[in-house]
């Protein structure tokens, strides 16, 4: 692995419940230093967002932790994670994608979804610790669809395999994201503010769209997205000019 510090401590672990869990276990016990690895590719209850869970095939897909003591990170930035973390697989789909010779729009669907072509090919599940204003600890799972042909229970995902017609070493892919992710990492770290948000406004899907949207109450209305606040809210733009910032919880894409 071509990294300074990203996965250079390495737990590979033959079978698990969740990367993420398992890390937060094992920090309970033991130190672990910045960017190790936490990685298996038998991912039994794997987690996602808002409580829902992660399919991943029996060795055919990446799903993996890094654990982080990003304590130059306020409590009141935890969004930038979010958002190195995206641009990261974003980073590494491209990479890949284009190694292949395939051209395909790779784009980060608000918060920290990766979608190709209109399907979700990875997810992000962070886990942020925060002690006083700044995060202590953070873990840091994703979950790539990597050589997986066919999906149960998720509705709308997409895998390399489907894309390239061909499987993908998922240890080389590991290897890769750890790359993309440091380098996205560093220039968190060197205060690269103005390009890291450039850049995920640059692949954020739906921007500057009109689109519909619903209220978790299933009020339907349309809707321009224009950006993403500080703290990680969605800016849109209503017909009646206004712009509205809504939190996860307050906004679902139709
Ligand atoms: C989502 O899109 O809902 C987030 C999915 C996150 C899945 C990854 S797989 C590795 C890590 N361990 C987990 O249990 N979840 C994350």
């Amino acid at each position: 692995m071509k990294t300074l510090f990203i996965g250079q401590n390495a737990i590979y672990v033959k079978s698990l419940a969740s990367t993420n869990t398992y890390a937060s276990e094992l920090l309970r016990q033991i130190a672990l230093s910045d960017g190790s690895l936490i990685y298996t590719f038998e991912q039994e209850k794997g987690r996602g967002q808002r409580g829902n869970s992660w399919e991943s095939e029996p060795n055919k897909n990446v799903t993996l932790s890094l654990v982080l003591h990003p304590s130059f990170i306020t409590s009141q930035h935890q969004f930038l994670l979010t958002k190195i973390t995206a641009l990261a697989v974003a980073d590494l789909m491209a990479e890949i994608l284009q190694t292949h010779g395939i051209l395909h729009q790779i784009r980060i669907k608000w918060p920290n979804d990766i979608y190709v072509n209109d399907k979700k090919i990875a997810g992000i599940l962070i886990e942020n610790y925060l002690r006083e204003t700044t995060i202590q600890q953070a873990i840091v799972g994703v979950g790539i669809n990597v050589n997986q042909a066919v999906f149960q229970t998720a509705p709308n995902a997409i895998s390399l395999f489907s894309l390239l017609h061909q499987t993908i070493d998922l240890q080389h892919c590991i290897a890769l994201f750890c790359e993309c992710f440091e380098a996205r990492y560093l220039q968190l770290k060197n205060n690269k503010l103005e390009q890291l948000n450039a850049d995920y406004l640059s692949l954020l899907y739906r921007i500057n769209e009109w689109s519909t949207y619903q209220t978790p109450g299933k009020q339907v209305f349309e809707g321009n997205i224009k950006g993403v606040s500080e703290i990680g809210k969605l800016q849109v733009e209503l017909i009646s000019g206004e712009i509205k910032e809504f939190d996860l919880k307050e906004i679902v894409f139709v």
